[in-house]
């Protein structure tokens, strides 16, 4: 239907414009109030500007051509320049279809060349802090959008467990350890460790050096310390499997920092052999761009000889592109990384490889109310805080609703709601600006918020549980003669599932997706409200019953896309 639309559409446009070029990858809006139709577009508007006529008479000559479209019941020019399109319920039904299977995940389509999205990067033995959580949560969201639309995607970790942190650790642990294995102790003892070397390294300037030393001799190879440095690992590895399960994130590819320390030095010769790298200050390595590019050298090797996070990244770019052929490398990473993405990138280019698209998905500064957090001196806010203080602010917002909220879980239940609201709150935010985080919006039943979603999803699904037995009917409702305009409204939110999908992943921007979904909410409740379910007759019972179900299905498709979980029940 939409696709017929579209060749039509597309048709006129051509022959108006003389140009066999014509593509118009946002033709289509979904207003949101009846009158102005089930779909319009606003095409006439921009081709008048370039046809140099009025965007009136443009409008017209399109509506009459699209009035004649199978399945459109009527097109309407509008002023200035909108055309406004009503479909036939038959047409209606039909397209909901589409929504239908794209519920369930597409088939991966294995022999496309893969797209890989560099997410979560946590660093090992520093606390995660909370601007982490965009790598991860706004990461795995776009994964699944790939994912789930059939895109061939691979999730890349790319954990930082190299580097002068290890160092800090082993002199604090030499000094203030007591005396148990590294491999017995807590994240919390190790991360108790770290901000113990921060404090007194503020008194004492030479505990940095000692620092650096001890880094220097895990780099050399020093068994001690490398067992040291193993360990760590193996323990904070084993509390972010913990924390990924929290999340629901799943890494299907991952490489540490380590992992590249045999691989930088053919970069490191080749750089130099094509002179994109030269030598600077006291025998350092480092690349200068072209002047009007606005980019300061980016170091490649210390004069020292040790190597640097940069170093590390160009090498898994070559690493990549030699493994998996990939047709684009997104890094989702926060802002403050704008210009390291820059120069790596350019580095690139001027190596001369054969490059996939690049692109720094960057997400903005993420600020959270700290007024009941204890944020401890020298450590940033910790994402742990974060989701602990949600899930402790859920579970209060559940006893205040008990008389509402349906529950035999309730600690389960204020996991699933913290935890979502937090996610929420990311991803219903613009990731391109900086973001601004509310615990009352956060976890308001009311509002565009995860609590408002999995409340809308249960009482959907409580619903359907009291029409038990009845699936069958709810799947083949037809449009009885006369839909109630609520009734209308959900059903043209819901055909808009497929190209929201498709919208939020080719932009990578998920907010897209979870404005949706509060959209469908709204229109869910309003048909809630306004419409009897169980008690209507007949045609109306079981079309209402199939609006309610696929309603449920792709409140938790959508939910799931976005790493959330929905309870059945609440
Ligand atoms: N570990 C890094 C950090 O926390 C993030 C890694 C991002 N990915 C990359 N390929 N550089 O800052």
């Amino acid at each position: 239907m939409f696709s017929n639309l579209t060749a039509e559409a597309l048709r006129v446009i051509r022959n108006m414009t003389g140009d066999g070029s014509a593509e118009y990858a946002s033709l289509w809006q979904f207003p949101r109030e009846s009158e102005r139709g089930d779909l319009a577009t606003s095409v006439a508007l921009g081709l008048s500007k370039t046809l140099k006529q009025n965007p009136l008479d443009l409008a017209k000559q399109l509506a009459e051509a699209l009035g004649r479209v199978a399945g459109v019941e009527r097109a309407e020019a509008m002023a200035p320049g909108y055309v406004n399109i009503w479909l036939t319920p038959a047409a209606l039904m039909e397209e909901l279809q589409e929504t239908r299977v794209t519920v369930a995940p597409a088939k991966t389509r294995k022999k496309e060349a893969p797209v890989i999205i560099d997410f979560c990067g946590p660093n090992i033995a520093k606390p995660l802090g909370v601007h982490h959580l965009g790598s991860h949560v706004i990461g795995q969201a776009i994964i699944n959008l790939y994912r789930h639309t059939g895109a061939n995607v691979i999730g890349w970790s790319y954990p930082g467990d190299w580097g002068t942190q290890f160092g800090k650790l082993a002199v604090a642990y030499r000094k203030w350890g007591t005396g148990k294995s590294p491999k017995e102790h807590s994240v919390e003892e190790l991360l108790a460790l770290y901000v113990r070397f921060h404090d007194e390294a503020e008194k004492e300037p030479s505990l940095e050096d000692e620092a650096r030393a001890a880094f220097k001799k895990i780099e050399d190879g020093d068994p001690e310390l490398r067992a040291f440095w193993a360990d760590v690992v193996a323990v904070s590895n084993a509390a972010l499997v913990r924390l990924y399960g929290r999340l629901h994130l799943h890494v299907d590819v991952e490489t540490a920092e380590s992992f590249y320390e045999e691989r930088m030095a053919p970069i490191v010769e080749e750089g130099r052999k094509k002179g994109v790298f030269q030598t600077g200050e006291g025998g350092a390595l480092i690349v200068p761009f072209p002047e009007g590019k606005g980019l300061p050298p980016l170091l490649m090797q210390k004069s020292d000889g040790t190597t640097l996070y940069a170093t590390r990244d160009l090498a898994m770019v070559r690493y990549r592109i030699d493994t998996y052929h990939p047709s684009a490398l997104y890094y989702v990473v926060d802002v403050a990384q704008s210009m390291h993405f820059k120069q790596l990138f350019e580095t690139c280019r001027m190596l001369g490889w054969e490059l996939p698209l690049l692109e720094h998905t960057v997400f903005g500064r993420m600020r959270f109310p700290e007024a009941s957090m204890s944020t401890r001196k020298g450590t940033s806010l910790r994402m742990e805080q974060v989701l602990d203080e949600a899930v402790k602010r859920a579970g209060d917002t559940i006893r205040a609703h008990g008389d509402t909220i349906q529950t035999d879980d309730p600690s389960g239940l204020a996991e699933t709601m913290g935890i979502g609201a937090v996610v929420y709150g990311i991803l219903s935010q613009n990731r391109r600006m900086d973001m601004v985080f509310d615990w009352d919006k956060m976890l308001s039943f009311e509002g565009n918020s995860a609590p408002y979603l999995q409340y809308t999803h249960a009482r959907a699904r409580s619903v359907l549980r009291k029409a038990e037995g009845e699936e069958g009917k709810a799947k083949k409702g037809a449009v009885p003669p006369g839909m109630a305009p609520s009734e209308r409204l959900l059903l043209r939110t819901l055909l808009q599932f497929p190209l929201v999908l498709e919208e939020a992943r080719e932009t990578r921007l998920p907010h897209k997706l979870t404005n949706f979904l509060y959209e469908l909410c709204q229109a869910f409740n309003k048909f809630y409200n306004t419409e009897p379910i169980l008690k209507a007759e007949d045609a109306a019972r079981s079309f209402r019953l199939a609006l309610t179900l696929l309603a449920a299905d792709v409140l938790q498709s959508g939910a799931e896309i976005l790493t959330l979980r929905v309870p059945d029940r609440m």
